[in-house]
């Protein structure tokens, strides 16, 4: 497990520049994305850097980590839409390599670990990190052999996402989810946590024992892990 501690921008630089050194390295690169506000400096210096030529997406395949269960990609809350609107529209990806796991078709969860290995398996998946150390939608108690799955939300990680909804009541109680194991199946890992307010989830995941109380506390077992961490979130370690 490799940290790299630095202000917020130049987090997001730095893990940017992962993407440049693989993605020129192989253009048709299998990622797998993560949605919240922490990687949106992130997919900002993507965009930047498309734009500047030092990257392209062209032959890129993606898979996204989670949905919240009965949004369709339309809603301006869905993940798909955060995708298509903070990443993929701004770069030149061909959108129908883009995956998101449907929030309609909830069968089709079924079916989401056996797309990610026809496509090759993902290379480089990022995450971010949940108060209670949710990693995707995984809550606490997840099992660590899950692929892709319905998941129903803790009243925390409702609250917590409640400030991007109208209100409390608008938020799904459920979301379909890349599984642990789905997770731990990606050659490369990169989670991504800022402000004080992770500090100590990231002291708990990566200092403290592996336990699927703690989801992302498994990332300790990956053979390929970087975490990339502003001085905030790291202020605990
Ligand atoms: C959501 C997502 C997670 C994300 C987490 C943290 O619950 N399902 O993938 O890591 O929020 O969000 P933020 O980056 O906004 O703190």
């Amino acid at each position: 497990m490799k940290f790299i501690i630095d202000t917020e921008e130049n987090i997001a630089k730095k893990a940017a520049q992962r993407y440049v050194e693989i993605l020129n390295r192989k253009p048709d690169t299998v990622l797998g994305f993560a949605t919240g506000s922490t990687p949106l400096g992130l997919y900002a210096e993507l965009q930047r850097l498309n734009a500047a030529g030092a990257l392209s997406f062209k032959d890129v395949t993606t898979f996204n980590l989670d949905e919240y269960a009965g949004l369709d990609g339309s809603h301006d809350q869905s993940y798909r839409y955060f995708m298509d609107h903070n990443l993929f529209m701004g770069v030149d990806i061909d959108r129908s390599r883009t995956h998101v796991p449907s929030g309609l078709d909830i069968a089709a969860a079924a079916d989401y670990d056996r797309q990610i290995k026809e496509a090759g398996g993902i290379e480089l998946q990022l995450l971010g990190i949940g108060n209670n150390g949710h990693i995707g939608f995984n809550e606490p108690g997840t099992p660590i052999d899950s692929i892709t799955h319905l998941v129903d939300l803790t009243e925390m990680t409702r609250k917590a996402n409640a400030r991007f909804f109208a209100s409390l009541d608008e938020v799904p109680t459920q979301a379909v989810t890349m599984g642990i194991k789905t997770v731990m199946n990606a050659r490369s890992i990169m989670l991504m946590a800022l402000g004080k307010g992770k500090a100590d989830i990231v002291k708990k995941s990566f200092t403290g024992p592996v336990t699927p109380e703690v989801p992302a506390s498994i990332l300790q077992l990956h053979p390929f892990v970087e975490i990339y961490l502003d001085y905030e979130a790291a202020s605990m370690l």
